[in-house]
Order: C-alpha cells, then structure tokens, then sequence
C-alpha cells in the first residue's frame, strides 16, 4: 500500500498542483495519471510562480522521480514549452522525468476537430480548453490512437499520414469555418517530436512496479476534478478521462490493493471554468469578492472562473465515489472579510430535500439550501499553526468536517509553499 493518490474534489484547479509539490518530500516517484495540457497547475516558491500542464508536480525537487502515466495524452508542442520554462538543467531535468510509451498522442488535427466540434454545438458546447483532449481520447477508445512508442516504429510515417488523413474527412463532417494553419502546425509538431524522442521513454508499469517492489513511495496527481470526470461528472460537461481515484490505477497499471491514503482537495469555496451546471454559482457582489480576492482566472485558458459557495451535497458525492480519507482545504485565505459566509447543505427539488447529486442538475426547480455561518476579518496568509487561525474559520472546518465525516488533514492558506498549515 505504498500509492497515495492526490485529486480535485470539485470542477478542477482545487490548487493539486501547490499541495503536490509539498507533498513530494514524502515520496520517491510523482506519477500523473489521466488528463493532458487541459491541466494548469500552478506552484509558488521562492518569489515564483509556474504553471504546469503535462509534468508531475514534483519535478523542481532533485532526486525525485516524475512519471507521465499510460492514462495521461501528451502534445508533444506543449511538452516542449514546458520542459523549456522549468529552468531546470536538461540533464538534471532527465534525470527527474520520465514518460510512458503507452501513453497517447495529441495530435494538431485533434486540436482542429476539438475546435470544429465546440465551434458547431453553438450555444451548447462544452466550453473545453481546445487542447485536443476529447479526440485524441476518442482515438484512443476507438483503437485508432497513436501512442508515444509509435514514434520509435519502422511505420510510425505511415501510421500518421493516415491519422491526419481520417482528421481531415471527419473536419469534412463539421459545416463550420476553420482557421488553421495545418502546415505550420504539423511542422512544429514533427519538429518537437524529436524532443520526446531524447526523453525517457519507458515501460511505465514495469517502471512502478519495480519501484513498489523496492518499497518506493508513489504520489498519484491527479488532473482536472470528480465534477468533470467522464462517468461520475456533470456530463456532458466534464473532461474525457477518469478523474477519480479508480482512474490512478487504470492511468498507471496499478491494483486498487497498492492504495493507501487518498487526498481529496477541495477550495473553501467553489469555481468552475467552462460551460455546465453549477448549483451554487452566485452572481452577486460576493461573486466579483472571489473572483477577485481569490484571482480567479484560468492558469490554462486565462477565462474567468465562475465561483459560487461550497456545496457540500457535490462535496459529498466526490468524496464517496473517491473513497477520500484526507481532506485538503485550500484558499480559506481568500474568505477573510466576508460577513457571512453560504454552505450549501442540501438542495430542494419540486420542494423535497435532498443530500443526494441528482441526475439533472439543470432541473428548473433545483435549489441550493444554505447554511449562514459567520465570517472572519483576520489575514490568514501569514498565520503557520492551527491553533492562530481564527475562531470562525475553525467553525467552518470542523462543519465541513463533521457533514463529510472526513478529518482535513491540510490548509492551504495562499499560493506559496510556506503558505500550508499541517493539521
Ligand atoms: P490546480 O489545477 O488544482 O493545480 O489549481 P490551479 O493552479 O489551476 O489554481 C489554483 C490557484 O490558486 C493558483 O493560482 C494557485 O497559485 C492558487 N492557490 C493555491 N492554493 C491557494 C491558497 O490557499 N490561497 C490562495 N490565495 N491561492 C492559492
Ligand atoms: P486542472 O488540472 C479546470 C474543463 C474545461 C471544460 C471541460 C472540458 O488545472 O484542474 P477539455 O479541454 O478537457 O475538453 O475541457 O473541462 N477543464 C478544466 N477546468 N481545471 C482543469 O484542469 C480543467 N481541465 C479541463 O474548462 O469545461
Ligand atoms: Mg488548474
């Protein structure tokens, strides 16, 4: 049991990336397992700030290793960019990360289809990041997908051309206007190609295997959150891969036996960034307070994020299909001079309450029902011990405690490492 793993409880960006990297002490291999450059997880340290969309959190601590699970689908452009904004030394840089050969390929046609595809549902689309992520996954569960081991194949040009070419027939069936510039696209991909063909490619799940046989510790990050898995998110608005904790074993060729603790990680509030349903999204002027209090702009997509009032009954949903047994509370900062502050702890639908996420969670008459807790005037973002935080926020805790029955082992209380109070 020596996998932990590390995921968003609520519509992503919870803050898994800052939490991982303080975390990453504690174990020998860093490993994501789902989702791709959709991700934006930002860390701060030492006066700077990084956003990371396909790398593992833990890849600025020396001697740590980072692995790009079989679940994760990789484009080779951002890769690249990524690698180059990490200051790191590239040999030292190999030495810390490592990539999957099953893992798939995001190619710039899935980038066109994802674009055609959002560009013809109108008013209705997903709101995705058009980083390609739902066709190169469509690919993937089609049996058409292209994968980081191909490259290394004797019919890895042939195997291409035809995948571009069954792209551009499917662009065919989209009677939207496109804008791409498919030469210069396709240029720029083959040439960072040859920057995942200097990475450690390896075979991920001999990879782990042998490090939990020798007893290593794994930290599974998690992308994206529960809200916006596949199955058990608000579909059709959610990501195409497997969020949760059953999505770590699937993403890296790991048996739910090897799983010890699992973090869950939620904001003191909620947002969400793209289209879909959001029960306890406000419009008012405690909205503008936490879009602006929290900098609440998408580290991806730069596009405001939504923000409502932490729901509970969504919080419970997430923590149940995850089997969460640490919470990890981030952004309570961000509430400090609020009055009052909203829980939602119930919803009525056609006037009956209900704990439970139902199917239809756009139903016209679903209401969320709010919990009036007090409020708090006190800066946390210096504060380093449990017992200094203030007596209302510690309210709030033990309340979000107690209703998910969960203790909350973390809080976060602003954007720097420092800034983590360990309960
Ligand atoms: P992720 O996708 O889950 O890694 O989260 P993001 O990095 O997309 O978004 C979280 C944002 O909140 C980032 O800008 C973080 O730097 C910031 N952040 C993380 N934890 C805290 C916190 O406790 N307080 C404040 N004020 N900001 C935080
Ligand atoms: P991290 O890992 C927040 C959202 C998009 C869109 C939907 C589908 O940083 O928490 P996609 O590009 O996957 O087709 O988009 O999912 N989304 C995220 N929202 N944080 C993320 O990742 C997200 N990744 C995807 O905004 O609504
Ligand atoms: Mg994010």
């Amino acid at each position: 049991m020596n996998v932990d793993v590390l995921l968003g409880l609520q519509w992503g960006d919870e803050g898994k990336g800052k939490i991982v990297d303080c975390l990453t002490s504690q174990y020998d291999i860093i490993a994501r397992f789902q989702g791709g450059p959709n991700a934006g997880h930002s860390l701060k340290f030492d006066e700077k700030k990084y956003i990371l969309h396909t790398i593992p959190s833990g890849i600025f601590h020396p001697k740590k290793k980072n692995l790009i699970g079989n679940g994760v689908v990789l484009d080779p452009v951002v890769l690249d960019s990524e690698l180059k904004s990490l200051s790191i030394d590239s040999e030292d840089l190999n030495s810390r990360l490592f990539i999957s050969e099953k893992a798939h390929l995001i190619l710039p046609t899935h980038r066109f289809l994802d674009k055609a595809s959002e560009v013809s549902k109108g008013k209705v689309k997903i709101g995705s990041t058009l980083k390609g992520i739902g066709p190169a996954y469509m690919d993937k569960t089609g049996r058409n997908g292209l994968r980081v081991g191909d490259i290394f194949q004797s019919d890895w040009d042939k195997r291409y051309q035809s995948m571009v070419d069954k792209h551009f027939d499917l662009l065919k069936l989209y009677p939207v206007e496109t804008d791409f510039d498919f030469d210069y696209e396709q240029q720029l991909f083959l040439e960072k190609l040859e920057t995942i063909r200097k990475c450690n490619i390896v075979d991920s799940t001999a990879f782990i295997h042998k490090a939990l046989n020798e007893n290593q510790k794994v930290l599974a990050e998690g992308a994206q959150g529960t809200l916006l898995d596949i199955d058990f998110g608000t579909y059709p608005f959610v990501t195409s891969s497997s969020t949760t904790s059953a999505g770590a074993c699937i993403g890296l060729g790991i048996s739910p036996r090897t799983i010890n603790k699992v973090y869950g990680i939620t904001k003191a509030y909620t947002t969400r960034v793209g289209k879909g349903p959001f029960p306890t999204e406000i419009f008012d002027e405690n909205s503008k307070f936490l879009l602006e209090q929290g900098n609440e702009i998408g580290s991806t997509t730069g596009r405001k994020r939504r923000c409502g009032w932490l729901d509970l009954v969504a919080l419970k949903y997430a923590s149940n299909i995850n089997g969460v047994t640490h919470l990890i509370l981030t952004k309570g900062d961000v509430l400090s001079g609020l009055k009052k502050i909203n829980v939602c702890s119930d919803y009525s639908i056609n006037g009956s309450i209900t704990k439970h996420l139902p199917y239809n969670l756009e139903h016209n008459d679903l209401r969320p029902n709010f919990i009036e807790l007090e409020g708090w005037d006190e800066d946390m973002s210096l504060i380093k011990n449990f017992k200094n935080l203030p007596e209302p926020f510690k309210n709030y805790l033990t309340y979000i405690q107690e209703y998910l029955n969960i203790p909350i082992s973390i809080i976060s209380v602003g954007p720097d490492r420092k800034q983590t109070i360990y309960n």
